[in-house]
This record gives C-alpha cells, structure tokens and sequence, in this order.
C-alpha cells in the first residue's frame, strides 16, 4: 500500500469537476503539498473553495499541462511525486475543433509520461473515458471490451491511455488508468458542455420543456462524483493497480428516460413537459460499466445511491443556476 501521506502531489484539471472533488478528497490523506495545473478552459476558481480553506497553502498554476517544457520546470522546482493527470478537452469540443482536442488531449498524456521516464515525477494516476469503449457490445462493459471510440474525443482518450500503456511496457513507469463512466455531482459545468442533470434543473427554473435526444433509451452508468475521487486515491494507493486500466463506475445502467423521470419526481415536478429531438451525433447507445477488477484490484465499492447523489447534486444546481 502507498499513501499519499507527506507526499508532494498535483492534480491537472484540478479546477475542473472530478479533478476539484479529487483535490478535497487528497487533502483528507495529508500530503505535504498539494497543487493544481488548470488552464480554466472549463476550471472554475470556485470550485477549489473548499479546498482553499482547508489547505491556504494549496497553490493554482495557470498553465496549459500539455507543455511538457512548462511541466518539467514546475514539477522540478516543486519536488511533486505523484500526479493525477485529470486535465481534458471535452467532447463537445471534438466535434468543431477535432484537431486542436485530439493534439490537446494526447499531448495531455504524453507530457506527463515523459516526466514519470525521466523521473522528474514518480507515479502517474492518468484519467481516461468510458467514451473510449463507444457502445457497448456486451454488458456490462468489462476492460477487455473492445474499444471503438465514436468521436475524435474518444479516439484522443484511448490514445493517451494506450500512450500510458506502453510507456508502462517500455520504460518501466510507475503508472494506471483510471476509466471512469459518466459522473454526476456538484460543479459539474453547468454551462455549454453541461451533462443532463443541469440541463433538468435549468428547464424547470425556466419552466421549459426538457429535451431529450432521441429516444431517450440510450442507458449510461452515472456514478457519483465523490466516489470517483475516492476511487483515484485507492488507485494510487493500491500497487495492484499498475500497469492497468480500472473502470469505475456502478455497474448499474440506467435510461436517460428514466433518470430524467427520477430526477423529476424527486424535485416533485412529475408533470413537467418533456419531448424527444434528434439523435446527438456521436451519442453511444449503452454503457454500463463492469467493476470486478476495480472491485478486486482496489476494493473498490460504489455506495451512494444514484437517488442520494441526485438530490445532493439537484440542489446544488437549484442554488446556482
Ligand atoms: N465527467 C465525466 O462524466 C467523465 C467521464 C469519464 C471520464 N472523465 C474524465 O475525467 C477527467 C476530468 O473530467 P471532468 O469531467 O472533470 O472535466 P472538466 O472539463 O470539468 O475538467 C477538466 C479540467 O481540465 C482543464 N484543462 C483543459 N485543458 C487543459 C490544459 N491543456 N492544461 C491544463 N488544464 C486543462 C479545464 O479547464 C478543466 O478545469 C478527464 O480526463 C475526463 O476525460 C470524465
């Protein structure tokens, strides 16, 4: 077991939705230092709140962490040990600027595996994306489910786990993927490249209609975003775990129809108009994610249940939006 106990750590992505619940939860271990990269394409300053009041000494750099030159000179003059690499170019942007996002995304990787082989870092926990599997062909969708990435984002993601892989395979870097599904929680964007619960929330402050894409049976599995976060700690501190890919998820499906149904029930809003559109280009139709070896590799155990989460996350949105 490793602890992340007197470490010097840094987070990319770190003002972002999983990265900010990903820096709370390393605070409760007691690193040494903790610190954040976040060129705030997406990253909000106010998400690392809680975490500024819990650690002042928590420092922001705002810089882009696919400059592996920029990279190199922080992780050096700040000693940092192990990085969790969670920064990302989001999907939605794939579609317009799919180059820009695929050379982003994978640089993303690549910086931060050349500092882990020339020891400017010790150990690097790298996010990935269920996007990487595309639709599922059985379920639930194991690691060894075979990968065909539907959007430029997806291709990107795969790329820069497979980048992670063979730098494991041929220099020997001390190394994991960590797969995650869809999340949901509190800061997740609410705004362009928002996921569907915000979307809920906002139409009923508006009271207007909820669209759905298409026909509303695509299935995701969304897990909670705390327990993603605990999961990339126990990942790290699990030696199991390298040299591999982990999903994490719940290992539960469900409809966009039925979340969206459930997350109206819960704010007491049943009757709220809702219609179907077109399909969303590049949507996959099923994911549902299979646990066993995060389960066995970590001891990983999602649960918060979707309805718990949900409302916690709800009400977050209700306060902001
Ligand atoms: N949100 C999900 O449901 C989900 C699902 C599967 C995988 N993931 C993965 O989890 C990780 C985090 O995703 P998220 O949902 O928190 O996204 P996010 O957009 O909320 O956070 C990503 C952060 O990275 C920052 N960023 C983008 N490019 C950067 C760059 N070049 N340098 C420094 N910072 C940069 C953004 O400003 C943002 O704060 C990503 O690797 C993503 O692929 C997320």
């Amino acid at each position: 077991m490793n602890s992340l106990t007197n470490k010097k750590v840094l987070v990319t992505g770190g003002a972002g939705f999983i990265g900010s619940h990903l820096v709370d939860r390393i605070i409760q271990e007691n690193p040494s230092d903790i610190h954040v990269v976040d060129n705030f394409f997406l990253g909000e300053e106010e998400n690392l709140e809680d975490a500024h009041k819990m650690r002042p000494d928590l420092e922001v750099f705002r810089l882009d962490a696919s400059d592996l030159a920029a990279m190199r000179d922080l992780v050096e003059e700040k000693a940092i040990e192990v990085v969790f690499n969670l920064a990302v170019i989001p999907l939605p942007t794939s579609l317009k600027y799919p180059v820009w996002t695929v050379n982003v995304n994978i640089g993303l990787a690549l910086t931060f595996c050349e500092l882990a082989r020339t020891n400017s870092i010790e150990t690097l926990i790298h996010s990935s994306s269920s996007e990487a599997y595309g639709s599922a062909k059985t379920i639930p969708m194991n690691e060894d489910h075979p990968m065909n990435p539907k959007t430029p984002y997806a291709a990107s993601k795969l790329a820069g786990d497979e980048l992670v892989l063979s730098y494991i395979r041929t220099f020997g870097i001390d190394a994991a993927v960590v797969r995650p599904f869809n999340n949901y929680g509190p800061r997740q964007n609410p705004g362009r490249y928002a996921g569907i619960i915000p979307i809920v929330v906002k139409k009923l402050k508006k009271n207007e209609p909820i669209e759905i894409f298409g026909d509303g049976e695509q299935t995701r599995d969304y897990i909670f975003v705390k327990e993603t976060a605990d999961a990339f700690v126990k990942v790290y501190q699990n030696n199991a775990s390298r040299g591999k890919v982990l999903n994490i998820a719940t290992g539960k499906e469900i409809t966009i129809n039925d979340l969206v149904a459930k997350l109206l029930e819960i704010l007491g809003k049943q009757d709220h108009p809702v219609f179907h559109s077109e399909d969303r280009i590049g949507d996959v139709r099923r994911h549902c994610g299979g646990v066993d070896l995060a389960k066995d590799l970590i001891g990983f155990q999602p649960h918060v249940m979707p309805e718990q989460g949900l409302l916690e996350t709800a009400l977050w949105y209700q306060e902001r939006l």
